[in-house]
């Protein structure tokens, strides 16, 4: 009480001797700027006596990591700017500029080479001896360093997960306005919750169906250019499918003809895979040679996982007419499908157009053959997704 009374007559009596208190007018207003560059803040005082100090802090007063920067015009931390940073312009990291505008006097607090660090609130107040810190005048005022996005090094790159498995994409940004995340599918199709793309650092993937494999994009923008990308491949291990491109090919016999026989095989890891023939009411492996030969092309549309395999049976002979299989293992399963090689008395096929055969005929069959391939590779495209 007789505290209160003391201080109310100590203000009083300062009035009355020194005219107006002290006082900060108007805004601080915010400062928005990129990194590297120099930040200005400006602080109008009135009434400021002789004894009392116009101090820059950073950082709010009663905050924690706060330091004291200037007062007056004189700075009191070590002021040159970090090596590396800038090469040594001689100018240094704070500097106050001191400006008689009448009645008020402007400090105007300078920032140069503004990294990440400097962005924040800073505090300007009028320090007044004898009193307690919580009654100077002070105002805060803020500088935001824009930091254009950039994706974390710990990232992870490849997940691999069985399907019905979960896995949480995460993708972890740094910038200033802290970015915004989406995250999208890289070819353009649904995620799993038939939404084009999701907001947030997080993409949820449960329940993993094969069709959630593929690369997955995080974008993180902040207006400041330019917004930054990180692509995730999610690979899901599955047992592999055969698929025949078609089930039955026809060839004659005889006269020097091959007969291809085309299989698709998916899978994750990529299956091993191998033809089987059928002879005698057995099954027997084939090999490359004088017979048969092999293929393997990795379809580059698809770039995960399928593969696609020939089998040329070469000069086709009676005892060439039965059924091949199409053999694919991986440490998830096993699958095959079956292709039936059947005779026609005609030339099948592409390559018979050169042997000269059956003229217009061979060539009208050709471009069946062909067209009826196309058709079956287009439908097995269709049902795969
Ligand atoms: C500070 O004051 C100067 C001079 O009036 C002005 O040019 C500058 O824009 C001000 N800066 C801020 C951040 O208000
Ligand atoms: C995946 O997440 C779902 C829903 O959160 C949960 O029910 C399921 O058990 C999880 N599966 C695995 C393999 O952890
Ligand atoms: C983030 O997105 C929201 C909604 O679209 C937008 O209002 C906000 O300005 C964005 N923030 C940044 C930092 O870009």
């Amino acid at each position: 009480m007789y505290r209160t009374l003391l201080l109310f007559l100590v203000v009083a009596w300062s009035v009355t001797v020194y005219g107006q208190l002290p006082e900060i007018v108007g805004e601080i207003f915010p400062e928005v700027k990129p990194k590297g560059s120099t930040g200005y803040l400006n602080c109008t005082v009135v009434n400021k006596q002789d004894g009392q100090k116009v101090c820059w802090q950073k950082g709010k007063m009663e905050g924690i990591d706060t330091f004291d920067i200037s007062e007056d015009d004189r700075i009191l931390v070590a002021n040159n700017i970090a090596q590396g940073e800038r090469e040594d312009s001689g100018e240094p990291k704070y500097e106050i500029i001191v400006t008689n505008l009448g009645l008020r006097i402007r400090y105007t607090l300078i920032v140069r080479v503004l990294s990440d660090e400097d962005s924040g609130f800073y505090t300007c107040f009028i320090r007044q001896q004898n009193q307690n810190w919580q009654t100077w005048p002070s105002k805060l005022g803020e500088l935001m360093v824009q930091v254009a996005p950039s994706m974390s090094v710990t990232m992870e790159s490849v997940y691999e997960r069985q399907i019905g498995g979960n896995i949480t994409l995460t993708c972890l940004t740094f910038g200033n306005p802290a970015p915004n995340i989406t995250w999208k599918r890289e070819d353009g199709k649904y995620l799993p919750d038939d939404k084009s793309q999701s907001w947030g650092a997080d993409l949820k993937l449960i329940n993993l169906k094969k069709k959630d494999r593929g690369n997955y994009i995080c974008v993180a923008d902040n207006s400041v250019r330019p917004p930054a990308r990180f692509t995730v491949e999610v690979k899901i291990f599955y047992s592999p499918t055969c698929f025949a491109v078609q089930n039955t090919v026809g060839q004659a016999q005889n006269r020097r003809f091959n007969a291809k026989l085309e299989c698709i095989v998916e899978g994750y890891p990529t299956p091993s895979m191998h033809w089987e023939k059928l002879q005698n009411g057995e099954r027997y492996q084939i090999s490359d040679g004088d017979d048969y030969s092999t293929e393997k092309l990795s379809s580059t549309e698809n770039m995960i996982s399928d593969t696609w395999y020939t089998l040329l049976v070469k000069n086709v002979q009676a005892n060439d007419y039965t059924e091949y299989y199409c053999v694919a293992t991986n440490r998830f399963g096993r699958n095959e499908t079956t292709i039936r090689l059947f005779e026609t008395m005609e030339c099948q096929g592409p390559n018979c157009q050169s042997i000269k055969t059956g003229g217009s005929q061979a060539l009208c069959a050709c471009t069946l053959t062909l067209i009826s391939t196309l058709i079956s590779v287009l439908f097995l495209r269709f049902l795969n997704y």
